[in-house]
């Protein structure tokens, strides 16, 4: 039975509707046997990450930077994880005003150190909401779930 993760922060109405749309993709019918806690960073921690077979990440771009919560669930999770997460199938969906690279690539170095592996490349949304992101965040949580079901990651 695959654990999934989910960690975003949701600063606003359109973020929390991302970080649903995710959870709802991860709750779909076609899943029967998948597990999953879904937080804000500051109540996730290095156990739910360990619980974890696959982690979807999701954060704002700040300061061309991401959120300081996902960057704080990310420095407590680093050593705790590092020698036992090796290969763990990771995705990541960024909401960003104008832009979103900056948040995009902090992460992207982070879980580089941690040697976790993309299944997909990043998510990054900006721009005026749109519904299509809603769509974008909702497949995201399917592919995750779908892979981990089908043992392709
Ligand atoms: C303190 C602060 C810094 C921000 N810095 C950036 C930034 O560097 N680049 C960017 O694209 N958006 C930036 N934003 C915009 C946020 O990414 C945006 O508000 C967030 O994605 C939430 O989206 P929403 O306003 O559609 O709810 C910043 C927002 C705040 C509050």
């Amino acid at each position: 039975m695959p654990n999934v993760l989910v960690v975003s922060n949701c600063p606003s109405e359109n973020t929390e509707q991302l970080h649903q749309a995710v959870v709802r993709g991860c709750r779909n019918d076609m899943f029967g046997e998948i597990e999953l806690r879904a937080f804000i960073p500051w109540d996730a921690g290095p156990e739910d990450v360990l619980w974890a077979d696959g982690v979807i990440l999701g954060t704002t771009e700040n300061f061309g930077y991401m959120s300081g919560a996902l960057k704080d669930f990310l420095e407590r999770i680093y050593y705790p994880c590092l020698e036992q997460t090796e290969g763990l199938p990771v995705a990541l969906f960024v909401k960003g005003g104008l832009d979103g690279q900056g948040a995009k690539s902090s992460v992207e170095r982070i879980l580089t150190g941690l040697r976790w592996r993309f299944i997909q490349p990043p998510l990054v949304m900006k721009g005026d909401f749109r519904p299509e992101f809603l769509e974008s965040c909702e497949h995201l949580g399917m592919t995750m779930c779908a892979g981990l079901e089908a043992g392709i990651f």
